[in-house]
């Protein structure tokens, strides 16, 4: 290994130990009658961390499309320790049921804490096929949503001294194969609200954002996709669910989970060739 790349590794290690270590500490009782909206929170990922927040003893809103299943997540999620627990179903590719849900978090809790927004829409796991159609109505449910329930809840949040979190993914940072309306979206959320971040920064505002940013994580629906395609390793949801809510609630502005992730974001840019060979060659496609 050449003098150069050692280096660069060396000086990652350090840089990636520095900021550890530099990380500020959770408490837990920092969540006890938090005022927490979570989208997409009916499966997955989200569906985890309503069931942290329930046992951190929040005051939780969950929203999806299924009420049935909002139902049932509801009712473990008093069980667990929440301190409320109330759903509205909503389609996040309509106009108006992003602004319904913020109003019907607002109104039931008094005002939000957090806005945790979470949800995707359904979108296959090929190569492109041309259907810009697809494409316009998934930046609906993945982005546009995403800024106008930001919007919405930021006079609230602003109050409450609260925090606006966004689920993106290495896939926002990292052009991948088959996933090209997904990464689109979650290119666009990184733009964003990374920009709005600066913004609130200049104004002195008093909300926090967070952009998390995940690899792999074995929900049902992103191993269906995979299973078969490629061996890139699948974290726990419960877990990514968990460094997502301690990422918010400490008010730091990124989490790379798995922590490989931050590793792959930095050097994608100064090896290209290789990050592009790794990439193509983690998935079984055969011509
Ligand atoms: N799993 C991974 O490998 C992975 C990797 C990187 C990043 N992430 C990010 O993590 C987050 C959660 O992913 P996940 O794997 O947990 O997803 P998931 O299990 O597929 O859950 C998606 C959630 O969104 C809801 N949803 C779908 N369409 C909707 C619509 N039109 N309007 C409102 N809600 C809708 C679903 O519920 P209903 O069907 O009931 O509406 C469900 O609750 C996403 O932001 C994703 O990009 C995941």
């Amino acid at each position: 290994m050449g003098a150069f790349v050692k280096i660069v590794i060396a000086s990652i290690c350090v840089g990636y130990v520095a900021v550890k270590w530099n990380r500020p500490s959770f408490d837990p009782e920092s969540l006890r009658g938090a005022r927490v909206l979570v989208t997409g929170a009916s499966s997955g990922i989200g569906e985890q961390m309503a069931y942290h927040y329930a046992r951190f003893g929040a005051q939780i809103v969950i929203t999806a499309r299924r009420e049935k299943v909002l139902q049932q997540v509801t009712e473990k999620c008093l069980s667990l320790g929440a301190q409320k627990g109330l759903f509205i179903s909503g389609d996040m590719s309509t106009e108006s049921d992003p602004d319904k849900v913020v109003d019907f978090a607002l109104e039931k809790l008094g005002g939000l804490d957090y806005l945790v927004l979470n949800h995707i829409g359904v979108t296959r796991f090929a190569m492109w096929d041309g259907d810009v159609d697809h494409v316009k109505w998934l930046m609906k449910v993945n982005f546009l949503s995403y800024i106008q329930m930001a919007w919405r809840a930021l006079p609230s949040l602003e109050q409450s001294k609260g925090s606006l979190v966004v689920v993106s993914s290495l896939l926002g940072k990292m052009p991948n194969p088959f996933t090209l309306p997904y990464s689109s979206t979650k290119f666009a959320l990184n733009g964003f609200f990374g920009s709005l971040y600066h913004e609130l920064a200049m104004k002195k505002s008093n909300v926090s954002i967070s952009i998390c940013t995940l690899g792999l994580i074995d929900t049902d629906s992103a191993m269906d996709k995979v299973r078969g395609v490629t061996n890139i390793p699948a974290y726990p949801a419960t877990e990514a669910a968990l460094n997502i809510i301690i990422t918010g609630a400490t008010r730091q502005l990124d989490l790379y989970y798995p922590w490989f992730t931050q590793v792959v974001t930095l050097i994608k840019d100064w090896f290209p060739s290789m990050i592009n060979y790794f990439i193509q060659n983690s998935y079984n496609y055969i011509p």
